[in-house]
C-alpha cells in the first residue's frame, strides 16, 4: 500500500470551505481504489495567520512542506485586510520559487453539463504548459530619470535550459495524449527571444518524431482559443503568453470556479504543488455556494502526478457525470450547496 504525505494549505476565503470536502473525496477514492492512501499535514498558514504573527508563513514553513510528496493548496488572498502582494509573495510564490516550480500546468477541457461562453465549444480538451520560472517575467532591468526623461527598462531572460526544459515536458506529455504539440510565438514582433524559442522548439521537436508540432504567432493564437479549440492538445508558451492563454482556457470552459492547475518540480529535489485557478472569492464566502469542482480536478492532477493515473480518471469521470446530471452550484446557474457537490461526489465514488 503507498502511503503518500500531502501538505494540505487550505488558505483563505472559499479555499477554507472547499478544502475540508475535497479531502474526504480524495479519501473516498484512495478507500475504493485500495492501493493508496493520502496522509495529510494541515497548514493554517494564511492571510489570518498573517494578521496574527505578522507573516504569511513560519520562517521554518518551506522546510515543513518539504518533507511531503506534494503541496495541496486552496487559495489565497483577503485584499480588505492584507494588501495582494504581501498575501501572494508571503505564500504561493515563496513556494513556487523556493521549490523550483518551473512548469506551471492548466487543463482546459469542455465539460459536459456546463455551458460554454463559446458557441462552438466542439469538445475542447487541452493543457497550457507554461515556463514558470523566467522569460518576460524578470527582475531584471530598471528605471533611470525622472519626469518627462524617464525611462522603464524590463528585460525578459530566455535561458537554453529552461527553455528546452519546458518544451521537453510539453512533448512527453503530448505522448501521453493526441501527440500535438503548439508552440506559442511572436517571433515576428519579438526578434530575439522568440526565433531563440522556435529555435529551440525545432530542436527538441527532432526527438518527438511521432509528435505533429506546430508554431502559431500568440495574436492568432489566442484568437483560436475562441474559434478552434477543439484542435488543440499541448500548448508550449513562455511564462508571459501561457499567463493569458490559461485564463482564456478557464474563461471558455464556463466557470473560474472549475479550472484546476499544477505547479510542477521537474528536478525532485522539492515537492510540486497543486492549487485551483480561482482564488479567495471574497464577495461569496461564508455562503456556502463555493464551487469545490476547480478544488477536486486540481485534487484528480495531483493524483495523476503522484502516478496513480487510474484513480484520477475515475474522479474525473464522476467529477463530469455529476456536473451533467445538473448537480451545480450557483456561478454554473444551479441552486446545489458546496456540500451537495462534495456529497454527491463521495456518493457515486462510494457506489462504484
Ligand atoms: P477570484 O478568483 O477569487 O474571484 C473572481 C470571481 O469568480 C468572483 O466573482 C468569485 O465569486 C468567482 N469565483 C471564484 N472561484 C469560485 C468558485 N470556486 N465558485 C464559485 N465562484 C467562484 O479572484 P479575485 O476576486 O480577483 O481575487 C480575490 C482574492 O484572491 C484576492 O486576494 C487575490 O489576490 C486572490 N487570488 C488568489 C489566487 C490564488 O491563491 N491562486 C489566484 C487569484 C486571486
Ligand atoms: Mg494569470
Amino acid at each position: 500500500m503507498k502511503n503518500y504525505k500531502i501538505g494540505v494549505v487550505p488558505g483563505d476565503g472559499i479555499g477554507t470551505e472547499i478544502m475540508p470536502g475535497t479531502l474526504e473525496v480524495l479519501d473516498a477514492l484512495a478507500e475504493v481504489h485500495g492501493g493508496f492512501k493520502l496522509a495529510y499535514s494541515h497548514y493554517p498558514w494564511s492571510c489570518d495567520y498573517y494578521l496574527e504573527h505578522g507573516m504569511m508563513m513560519p520562517d521554518d514553513g518551506i522546510d515543513q512542506l518539504a518533507q511531503h510528496d506534494a503541496v495541496f493548496l486552496g487559495a489565497v488572498g483577503n485584499p480588505k485586510l492584507v494588501p495582494d502582494h504581501v498575501s501572494l509573495w508571503g505564500l504561493l510564490i515563496k513556494i513556487r520559487r523556493e521549490f523550483e516550480q518551473v512548469i506551471n500546468m492548466r487543463p482546459a477541457k469542455q465539460l459536459p453539463g456546463i455551458e460554454s461562453p463559446l458557441k462552438h465549444p466542439n469538445g475542447f480538451d487541452f493543457i497550457i504548459v507554461r515556463e514558470n520560472s523566467e522569460g518576460e517575467y524578470s527582475e531584471v532591468g530598471g528605471t533611470i530619470h525622472r519626469g518627462e526623461d524617464e525611462i522603464a527598462i524590463q528585460n525578459a531572460v530566455f535561458t537554453k535550459k529552461a527553455t528546452e526544459r519546458v518544451l521537453r515536458f510539453a512533448f512527453e506529455l503530448a505522448k501521453q495524449r493526441n501527440r500535438k504539440v503548439t508552440s506559442a510565438t511572436k517571433s515576428n514582433g519579438i526578434v530575439h527571444s522568440m526565433p531563440f524559442w522556435d529555435k529551440t522548439v525545432k530542436e527538441v521537436a527532432v526527438g518527438y518524431a511521432d509528435v505533429e508540432a506546430e508554431s502559431t504567432h500568440i495574436d492568432a493564437l489566442s484568437a483560436f482559443f475562441v474559434t478552434k479549440p477543439e484542435s488543440f492538445d499541448i500548448i508550449a508558451a513562455s511564462n508571459l503568453f501561457g499567463d493569458i492563454l490559461s485564463d482564456i482556457g478557464a474563461a471558455i470552459m464556463g466557470s473560474i470556479g472549475v479550472a484546476p492547475a499544477g505547479n510542477i518540480n521537474l528536478n525532485g529535489k522539492y515537492p510540486s504543488m497543486f492549487e485551483p485557478v480561482h482564488g479567495s472569492a471574497p464577495d461569496i464566502v461564508g455562503k456556502g455556494i463555493a464551487n469545490p469542482i476547480g478544488q477536486i480536478w486540481t485534487g484528480k492532477m495531483m493524483l495523476e502526478h503522484l502516478g496513480e493515473k487510474k484513480a484520477a480518471d475515475l474522479l474525473l469521470k464522476v467529477v463530469e457525470e455529476v456536473i451533467a446530471d445538473g448537480v451545480k452550484t450557483p456561478d454554473l446557474k444551479r441552486n446545489a450547496t458546496t456540500s451537495d457537490v462534495i456529497n454527491e461526489i463521495k456518493t457515486r465514488i462510494f457506489g462504484i
